[in-house]
């Protein structure tokens, strides 16, 4: 079993994120531990690390502890939501202690618009390679969210997505331990 840390970039209640999320954690069942990071952290500033806080600590612990990162994010005008990139600027100081430099990482996000995440991903990419990741380059997983594609309790309603979402997993868990997947 990988350890995966989480990160799903809204801190709503009803995130199609989050739900998104929880989906493929049940299709990753029984390879992929899915550990989600509190990413309710404070606003990024320098000063803080003369007293680091608690949640940022925890943050750093959990990536350091993780197999590979999985990140689920909403666009906000066209690019990541604050608290996608908080919780990424976080954990990539103070300089020299960046916890994110040579994890894998795959990236996917969810909108109910028709392009699924797709400009937000292209960016953040580009952020995720400067950290040092090592960025699961295909599939790309572009999620248009309609309400008929999750069940009430959160698994993919289509035997297609659901196949497709599978092999993004397999793909993933390949990238991070060739042979698992
Ligand atoms: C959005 N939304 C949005 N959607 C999109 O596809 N591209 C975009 O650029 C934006 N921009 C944007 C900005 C802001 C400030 C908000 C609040 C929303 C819509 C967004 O995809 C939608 O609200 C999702 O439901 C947000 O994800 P969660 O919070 O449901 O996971």
């Amino acid at each position: 079993m990988l350890n995966i840390a989480v990160l799903v970039g809204s801190l709503r209640k009803e995130s199609i994120n989050k739900r998104y999320a929880h989906a493929l954690e049940k299709l990753a069942e029984g390879r992929l531990a899915f550990d989600y990071v509190n990413m309710d952290l404070p606003l990024y500033n320098e000063d803080l690390w003369a007293e680091p806080p608690a949640k940022v600590l925890l943050l750093k612990e959990k990536i350091a502890a993780a197999d590979g990162v999985l990140i689920v994010s909403p666009e906000y005008n066209r690019s990541m939501p604050a608290v996608t990139k908080n919780a990424l600027d976080g954990g990539s100081r103070p300089y020299g202690q960046n916890v994110w430099a040579d994890k894998p990482v795959a990236l996917t996000g969810a909108s109910p618009g028709s392009q699924g995440t797709a400009v937000m991903q292209s960016q953040v990419r580009s952020t995720l390679v400067i950290l040092g990741m090592r960025v699961l380059g295909a599939p790309e997983v572009y999620i248009s969210f309609k309400p008929d594609l999750l069940s009430d309790d959160d698994t993919v309603a289509n035997e297609g997505t659901a196949k497709f979402l599978t092999g993004f997993l397999d793909a993933f868990t390949h990238w991070i331990k060739p042979g698992m997947a």
